[in-house]
């Protein structure tokens, strides 16, 4: 009888060898320098973590247009560059591998973010509800600004030169970021997208951004280091989908194509239904997509083993625990005792609750 696969089986990821099926979520930390620009501080972050099968590096912006929030990190000047190849050498120094998030949020920012004050950019000119954090307090979200069809390529472009600034930063990947309510979710889910030209409508067409830029980033890369992040029923950032099954089914089939390291699924979660999304069983993707399955939500110690020994995915993404836990296959492989996330200090500056979460010490 061969052993059931559990969060300590090693994994073949493309080409590369990982040691175990953890893998750490990208998670937004807001502590990036001037500039946008990360340094020794995200480095020994990131580093400390290095025992996951694979980091995903939280969220960067390709463009200064892209960002939508303070102090995260950009992708897109030679000081940007330079701060991240303090981070890949330092993961590499631990033995780790590092994949980079890329994102553009697209409505989920402000004037006060844009180059010129500017408006966002969505695909529809439909704001979120609510306020948005800006460098001034909260402010009340703006009607974004719909994108030109001709305006299209360039957004793609940024991807592709982003992907290509990664690879001289020297990750070993990238993940594109189509979740949680930014650019790429906007174009892709029917309550953000009410284009009439052939990025809006169908879901051939809502999907079509999606996919550009995952043809342009696999370029850069190769398949096997490209990645890409979906979260077919998440209410975050105002988000919902008439049909998640038959768009999210439909993206999963498409990316098929491309051979991709990844795909990373955020399951649906208990807040999603309070807020009204529709749940999408990640069974349904599983079926349609034929490559490496991450999953995330929740998980912890038995369920992870669980879903990896049942073969429901692949390998297993760890957001607040691994926050907190820069050692957490050593605590759970040696059923140690967890630090406890700290939320007051998810989103602040500084080494406190960032890079001070003790390793055990047993
Ligand atoms: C956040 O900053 O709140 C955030 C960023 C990226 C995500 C989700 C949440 O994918």
């Amino acid at each position: 009888m061969t052993a059931e696969i559990n969060l300590f089986s090693p994994y073949q990821l493309g080409d590369l060898q990982l040691p175990n099926r953890f893998v750490m979520a990208p998670l937004t930390r807001n502590r990036a320098g001037a500039g946008n620009v990360p340094g020794e501080m995200n480095a020994t972050y990131y580093a400390q973590r290095a025992s996951a099968g694979l980091l995903i590096a939280e969220a960067t912006q390709t463009t200064p247009e892209a960002q939508g929030y303070p102090f995260t990190p950009g992708i897109h000047s030679p000081e940007q560059i330079a701060g991240w190849k303090l981070v890949t050498e330092a993961v590499h120094q631990q033995g780790g591998r590092i994949f980079l998030q890329m994102w553009h949020v697209g409505r989920v920012s402000h004037p006060d973010f844009q180059p010129n004050g500017a408006l966002p950019v969505a695909p529809s000119p439909i704001p979120p509800k609510g306020e948005i954090f800006t460098f001034a307090g909260m402010k009340p979200y703006v009607t974004p600004r719909a994108l030109e069809i001709n305006e299209i390529p360039l957004i793609i472009q940024q991807f592709r030169q982003a992907a290509q600034n990664a690879q001289i930063a020297g990750f070993d990947g990238v993940e594109v970021h189509g979740a949680n309510g930014y650019l790429l979710d906007q174009f892709l889910r029917d309550g953000t997208n009410q284009r009439t030209d052939e990025y809006g409508g169908a879901v051939e067409n809502r999907a079509r951004l999606l996919l550009e830029v995952v043809e342009a980033v696999t370029q850069v890369w190769g398949g096997q280091r490209v990645g890409v992040r979906l979260s077919p029923s998440s209410t975050f950032n105002d988000m919902k989908d008439s049909n998640p099954l038959a768009t999210f089914g439909y993206v999963a089939e498409a990316l098929n194509r491309f051979g991709l390291a990844y795909l990373h699924v955020i399951e649906t979660l208990e807040s999603d239904l309070r807020h009204g999304g529709t749940a999408l069983d990640t069974r349904e993707l599983r079926s349609r997509f034929q490559g490496t399955l991450i999953v995330n939500g929740g998980y912890n110690r038995e369920r992870g083993d669980a879903i990896l020994a049942s073969g429901g995915a692949d390998l297993v993404s760890f957001g607040q625990l691994f926050l907190a836990n820069p050692d957490l296959p050593k605590r759970f492989e040696l059923n140690a005792p967890l630090n406890q996330p700290d939320f007051a200090t998810f989103y602040t500056s500084g080494a406190k609750g960032y890079t001070d979460y003790p390793f055990w010490q047993g």
